[in-house]
């Protein structure tokens, strides 16, 4: 590894891209300029103006990529905001004629909490399956759907397997039903072509951490026809959102976007890295299977099940050697139990504690890749023998 240029900026190689993204190498040499914003966009003064400004030409940014209105963007703290911001209002104008939400059963807890908690408030929340290739029911939609039925809300893709779902359908038969359609984008954008427009959903969500930006911002389209309640009250974002506005973090965005316009290229790079990785790995290593490779997936994730090691326990000692990976959501590693994403696909509790996501980013290199799969299949030769070798020992005893 000489001359190695690192996908992180403390020298390690940085393999959880779907975790987190680091601040992008042009947002890095920007970092200055974003120090100087310091000034209130609703202020009248100098200091105002220049906010306002950046907020417009972010806002007319987010609104040309996914051709809609500029109003129909509402700025925010994430997407975990979002989507509770969604079910919310979707819960409180709707209820009591329409108190059904489909969910798919492998969201983000963000969606899948949310959707919970309305239970006690008198929402019925119907959840829908998966196939183990991580393939959504549409007949089970087709069926449930009512006039019943308030909200769909299924993932543009998974962040665990990559799978993409087919929204544009599921759009179609939530529609047909008088429904609203919601879709958490958070894992398409900087690694999909930008196909919004044709999705006709009333609601996404989108958070700028996952798209090498900052932590903290994060955005909601909203149809106009659409309803919408806030969650913040306050009087910027037309009352929609409360609260100053997250300048800095928006500023980011506003130089990211510009990059996330011409993806195609880092979309080819990633998709290489992940198909080189895929095939090395199991060249290398025998009983590794990649979860969902039947799948349409996103171009940089791959979920693996590898046979006879603890997922955490490899994570920890890939970790000690520098590579950041990761077992399934970071939000639920650390915990003991397996990842209910993979549990909900049909993997067995030991599949799924044997997994390991590897989501690549635009900054990582194929020596970083053929780097990782060779210690990977060095930590599992020496994990595998260590379990052998106590299963021998407890016989003895
Ligand atoms: C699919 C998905 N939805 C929502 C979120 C939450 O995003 P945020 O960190 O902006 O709250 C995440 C982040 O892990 C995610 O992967």
């Amino acid at each position: 590894m000489q001359n190695q240029t690192f996908s992180s900026p403390n020298r390690r190689i940085y393999l959880d891209n779907n975790a987190t993204t680091f601040p992008s190498a042009k947002l890095r040499e920007k970092w200055g300029e974003l120090l100087e914003v310091s000034g209130n966009a609703s202020s009248v003064h100098q200091e105002g103006r220049v906010p306002k400004t950046i907020l417009r030409d972010a806002r007319k940014k987010i609104a040309e990529l996914l051709s809609c209105s500029p109003l129909e963007v509402i700025f925010n703290s994430g997407a975990s905001e979002g989507n509770s911001s969604v079910f919310n209002s979707v819960f409180q104008s709707a209820f009591p004629a329409r108190n059904e939400f489909l969910i798919s059963s492998v969201e983000h807890p963000s969606v899948a909490k949310v959707a919970e908690s309305l239970k006690s408030r008198g929402a019925i929340v119907h959840l829908i399956p998966v196939t183990r290739d991580g393939k959504i029911d549409l007949d089970f939609i087709k069926k449930t759907v009512s006039d019943k039925t308030a909200l769909v809300s299924v993932m543009y893709a998974n962040n665990e397997t990559g799978v993409i779902h087919p929204i544009k359908e599921i759009t179609q038969i939530a529609k047909a039903a008088g429904s609203l359609m919601h879709t958490d984008c958070v894992q398409m954008m900087g690694k999909c072509e930008n196909n919004f427009n044709d999705l006709g959903v009333d609601y996404a969500t989108f958070s700028a951490h996952k798209f090498y930006s900052l932590k903290g911002t994060g955005f909601v389209f909203i149809k106009n026809t659409a309803p919408w309640l806030p969650l913040i009250f306050g009087s910027q974002e037309r009352a929609r959102r409360g609260g100053t506005e997250n300048i800095t973090g928006i500023a980011a965005l506003n130089i990211v976007l510009d990059e996330i316009a011409t993806i195609s290229e880092k979309i080819q790079h990633m998709a290489k890295l992940r198909d080189l990785f895929e095939s090395t790995v199991q060249q290398k290593i025998n009983g590794v299977t990649v979860t969902a490779s039947n799948s349409k997936r996103v171009c940089n994730t791959s979920s693996l099940v590898i046979e006879g090691v603890d997922g955490d326990t490899l994570l920890m000692s890939l970790d000690l050697k520098g590579f950041s990976v990761s077992t399934g959501a970071a939000c639920s590693s650390g915990s003991p139990e397996p990842s209910p994403v993979l549990l909900a696909m049909g993997l067995t509790r030991a599949e799924a504690q044997s997994s390991l996501r590897v989501s690549v980013g635009w900054a990582n290199t194929e020596e970083e890749i053929l780097f990782f799969v060779d210690t990977l299949a060095e930590v599992t030769t020496k994990l595998r023998a260590m379990n052998e070798k106590e299963k021998k020992d407890a016989n003895v005893c």
